[in-house]
This record gives structure tokens, C-alpha cells and sequence, in this order.
């Protein structure tokens, strides 16, 4: 109903502005600066989370990108391996020691048959499992050992916006509670952390508030052959994020890269027609990704650089500027994209809430 938009033409956009709301949430009582460590209601004892030495991530889509996002904030911080795999793809072989492994479900609704399948596969050996998810109550939260709840609120967009968002940040707590349990991380280093996220919500609001930008370039570019997105490090599943936000609602042909991959396909595609939307924040490897921006200007592309306010990119023919959040600023970049996949699909008429042939929650394997 137009009531439920509140004013929005389309929940999708509803939600995308209401994520400063939804990050508040998240946050709110988690972040114990004094400490450096996040106070998250967690029930898996110390001595286990000391004890393991691998976390595997299983999730499908959106869920699985912010499952990315987690390796590479968790992995810098804790002693950890963490290894991430699409649910319909994860298998456990016979004996594996189950003993030192979490596994590690991420899934806004709790309900997707491929990560439940995943999780009863890892619990048949004793694998200890631990679930991320919005949705109190629901199956995955009954078949886990514990849960961490995103409190992103309910989200009908079949498109994930702001949960992907709370996602990773729940994640990134997650990430400063491990490294403070398990001592590899100071107390200080997890102050800086947690300072970041408290911030990440304003963040989040600057972008929305240069949303006329996004919408422009949306319309300029709404007709392109493709999309190419293209990032590092921390801005490499985002990218995989941003192409997945705009193919799902414009149908638009976009494809996310590792930046350092282009050469070795990819840049086949490029053309003067296909837009490349390069990360370039500070905490992703700028001055590399930007030989890749080289390489495609060089064959024509034009180049919408994510940039962070201290590097402004006037070397890309546009550029949106975030705040500098260290390793969460790509995510804050990603909100952009949101809003430039909104824009360029509501340009197109696409039907945004309800994409042809996807479901909010697919319950099948
Ligand atoms: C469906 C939705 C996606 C979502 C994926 C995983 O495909 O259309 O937006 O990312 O399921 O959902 P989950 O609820 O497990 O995060």
C-alpha cells in the first residue's frame, strides 16, 4: 500500500533511506569503546571461540557478499581462516575434525532452503553453528547453536538493501568481539573499529542526502550496453554487490570484478558504451584500482570512481565522495550504488519491488 511506502514510490527506496534508521539499531548498546571489544549478547562460550581455527560461511546472494565482506574484516583482525562458500555449493567430505570449525550461516530471512541444507549438513559431523539473520523466530534460528540478530526491521523490496548493510556490520562487531576474545586484537585497535561503525550511520545519511547526483548520473547512463563494477580487497564483493543490485532490478547486463582481473577477461567487454564504477576508498587499495581505471578510460569507458573525501578522484570522469570510514567505507559506497540501481531501473519502469522471476525468500533448493 502506498501507506506502507510512506511517501516512497517503491519499498526498495523506503528502505534504502531508511538505513542510518536500521544501523542505529544494530549498533545500539553493542559498541563498549572503553573495552575496544563490541558487547554482543553471544552464548558461544570464550574458551570455544578460542579454540577453533576456521570459520565457514555459508549463505546465498546478497547474504553471500556480505559473507565476503566478513572474510576480510575478520581475517586481518583474528587468527582465524575464514573460508566462504555459496550454501548450494558447500560440502562437508567424510571425517573431516569437525571439532575446530564454526560454521556461520548468514541469511536475512532465516528461511532460504540452500543455507538451512548447508547448516544440517555441517551439524551431521558435530560442527558447532552460529547464524546471522533479521528474522527472530524463524527456521534457522531453531537449527543453530546461537544467532546474532541484524535488527535491520522487516524488508519487502525483493531487492536487499539495508539488511546487506546491517548484515556486514553485525559482522564487523562480530569481527571485533573475536579479536578481543582471542587477544589479537588491542584494545585501542577495536576502539578505532567500533568508532567507525558508530559513525557508519551519519555516513550512511551523507550519501542519501547527495542523492540527486546518483540520480543524474542514473539518467545519463541509463542506456548503456553494460555495467561493469570493479573494486579490491574490501570493495571486491561489494562490487559483486552493486552489479547483482542493478541486474536484479533493471535487468541491466552488470558485472562486479576483482579489480585486478579485468586484464585477464573481462576488459574484452569495455567500450566507450559500458560504464565502469571503480572503488577507490582509502581502505581498498586505491592507487592500484586506479591503473585499472586507467585501462579502461584508455579504451573509452566512463569511469564513476567511489571515491572517499581525501582522495577526491578527478582523474575518473565522475566521482561520488563518501566519508573515510576506514574498512567500512566501502560499504558505505555501496549505498551509492543502491540508490544508482533504483534510479537507473525506476528510469527503465521496471516493476522494482517485484523483479521479474525472483522471490524475497526462496525456499526451494
Ligand atoms: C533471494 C533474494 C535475495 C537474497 C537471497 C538470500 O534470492 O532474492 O535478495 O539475497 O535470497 O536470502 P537470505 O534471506 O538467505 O539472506
Amino acid at each position: 500500500s502506498a501507506a506502507g511506502k510512506a511517501g516512497h514510490d517503491h519499498y526498495m527506496h523506503k528502505e534504502i533511506h531508511e538505513q542510518p534508521h536500521a544501523l542505529r539499531q544494530a549498533i545500539s548498546g553493542r559498541i563498549d569503546e572503553l573495552s575496544g571489544k563490541a558487547s554482543l549478547d553471544i552464548d558461544l562460550d570464550d574458551e570455544f571461540l578460542k579454540s577453533i581455527d576456521e570459520i565457514q560461511i555459508v549463505a546465498c546472494g546478497t547474504s553471500y557478499h556480505a559473507g565476503l565482506y566478513a572474510k576480510e574484516l575478520i581475517e586481518p583482525l583474528v587468527d582465524i581462516t575464514v573460508r566462504v562458500d555459496l550454501a548450494s555449493e558447500y560440502e562437508v567430505y567424510d571425517g573431516y575434525d569437525a571439532r575446530n570449525t564454526l560454521v556461520l550461516a548468514v541469511t536475512q530471512s532465516g528461511e532460504t532452503a540452500d543455507t538451512l541444507s548447508a547448516i544440517r549438513r555441517a551439524k551431521a559431523p558435530g560442527m558447532t553453528t552460529f547464524a546471522v539473520t533479521n528474522t527472530v523466530g524463524s527456521t534457522i534460528t531453531r537449527e543453530v547453536d546461537d544467532s546474532l540478530f541484524i535488527k535491520a526491521g522487516p524488508e519487502i523490496g525483493v531487492a536487499a538493501t539495508k539488511t546487506f548493510v546491517s548484515q556486514v556490520t553485525a559482522l564487523a562487531l562480530f569481527a571485533t568481539y573475536l579479536g578481543r576474545v582471542r587477544g589479537t586484537l588491542s584494545a585501542g585497535d577495536g576502539a578505532d573499529i567500533l568508532e567507525n561503525i558508530r559513525r557508519l550511520p551519519n555516513a550512511v545519511q551523507s550519501v542519501l542526502d547527495s542523492e540527486s547526483q546518483i540520480k543524474r548520473l542514473a539518467k545519463q547512463y541509463v542506456d548503456s550496453d553494460a555495467f561493469f563494477f570493479i573494486g579490491r580487497g574490501l570493495a571486491q564483493p561489494v562490487a559483486l554487490e552493486s552489479a547483482l543490485k542493478l541486474k536484479e532490478i533493471s535487468y541491466a547486463h552488470a558485472e562486479g570484478f576483482a579489480a585486478g582481473e579485468l586484464k585477464h577477461g573481462p576488459l574484452a567487454l569495455v567500450t566507450e558504451n559500458t560504464p565502469v564504477l571503480a572503488f577507490l576508498n582509502e581502505s581498498a587499495s586505491p592507487g592500484e584500482t586506479f591503473n585499472n581505471v586507467k585501462e579502461v578510460e584508455s579504451r573509452g569507458a566512463p569511469v564513476i570512481g567511489l571515491t572517499t573525501e581525501s582522495n577526491s578522484g578527478s582523474f575518473c570522469k565522475h566521482s561520488i565522495d563518501v566519508p573515510n570510514l576506514g574498512r567500512l567505507g566501502p560499504l558505505v559506497s555501496n549505498v551509492a550504488l543502491q540508490l544508482f540501481a533504483y534510479h537507473v531501473a525506476n528510469e527503465m519502469g521496471r516493476p522494482i519491488d517485484k523483479p521479474r522471476n525472483l522471490a524475497k525468500s526462496v525456499t526451494v533448493e
